[in-house]
C-alpha cells in the first residue's frame, strides 16, 4: 500500500505518477530538447513510458532511493513535467533532478515545483542539504539551481563524453541552513 503524496502550489500539485501519465511522459521525455542533458535515449516509447510510470507510481517517498513526483497543472490537470528525489541511507541529504515539457517552460513552473519540494525536503522532513549535477552547458538548469539558493560546489572537466565532446559536470549543493522558500502560497496535504 503507497501513501498519498501531495504538494499543493499556486498553479501546481505534485502527486504520486499513475497509470494515466504514460502518453504524455513518453511525449515530453521524447522531445531532444528535454532529453539533451538527460540520461536517456529518444524517442521514449509509449511501452518504455508505462513501465517507468509503474515504477514511480510504486515509489517510496520515506525510504533510500528515488522517489519521482509527477507535476501536474491546477488549471487543466496537464502533466507538465516532473521532480525526481534520491534520498541518501542516511535520510539527512538528498539528490534532486526535474524535467519539464518543452511548451510549459520559461513560466516559472519549474521554480514553484522544485522549490515547494525543497520546502518539504527542509522544513518537514528536516534533511541536511540538497545536492544537484548539471551538465555545464545547461544554462537553464543552471539559471534554476541559482534562483532557488543552490552553490557550485565542484567541477569535474572533460567528465562526459556527448555528440563528440567531452563535456564539463557541475556539482551544487544548497544547505538546509541557506534554504529560503519563496513567498507564493503553497501548503502540504
Ligand atoms: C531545467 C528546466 C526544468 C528549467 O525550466 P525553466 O522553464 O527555465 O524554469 P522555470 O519553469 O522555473 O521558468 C523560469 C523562467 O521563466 C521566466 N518566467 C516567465 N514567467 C514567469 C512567472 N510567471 N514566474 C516565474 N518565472 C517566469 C523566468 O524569468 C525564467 O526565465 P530565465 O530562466 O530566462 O530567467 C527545463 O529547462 C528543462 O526541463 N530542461 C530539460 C531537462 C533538464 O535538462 N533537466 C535538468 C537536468 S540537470
Amino acid at each position: 500500500m503507497t501513501a498519498d503524496v501531495r504538494l499543493v502550489t499556486q498553479r501546481l500539485v505534485l502527486r504520486r505518477f499513475r497509470s494515466g501519465d504514460a502518453g504524455a511522459l513518453a511525449a515530453y521525455r521524447s522531445d531532444p530538447a528535454v532529453a539533451r542533458y538527460q540520461s536517456w535515449d529518444v524517442p521514449v516509447t509509449l511501452e518504455a513510458a508505462a513501465e517507468l510510470t509503474e515504477v514511480f507510481a510504486g515509489g517510496n517517498l520515506t525510504r533510500p532511493g528515488r522517489f519521482q513526483y509527477a507535476v501536474e497543472r491546477l488549471s487543466d490537470s496537464v502533466l507538465v513535467g516532473d521532480v525526481g528525489v534520491s534520498l541518501h541511507h542516511n535520510r539527512m541529504q538528498a539528490e534532486i533532478g526535474f524535467t519539464l515539457a518543452s511548451d510549459c517552460q520559461g513560466r516559472g513552473y519549474a521554480t514553484e515545483a522544485v522549490g515547494q519540494v525543497l520546502e518539504h525536503l527542509f522544513t518537514t522532513r528536516n534533511l541536511r542539504w540538497i545536492s544537484a549535477q548539471c551538465d555545464a552547458r545547461n544554462t537553464s538548469s543552471l539559471r534554476l539551481l541559482r534562483r532557488l539558493g543552490f552553490v557550485e560546489e565542484g567541477r569535474q572537466r572533460t567528465r562526459i563524453w556527448v555528440n563528440c565532446e567531452w563535456t564539463d559536470h557541475l556539482l551544487l549543493r544548497l544547505l538546509a541552513a541557506n534554504w529560503r522558500p519563496s513567498e507564493a502560497p503553497c501548503c502540504d496535504i
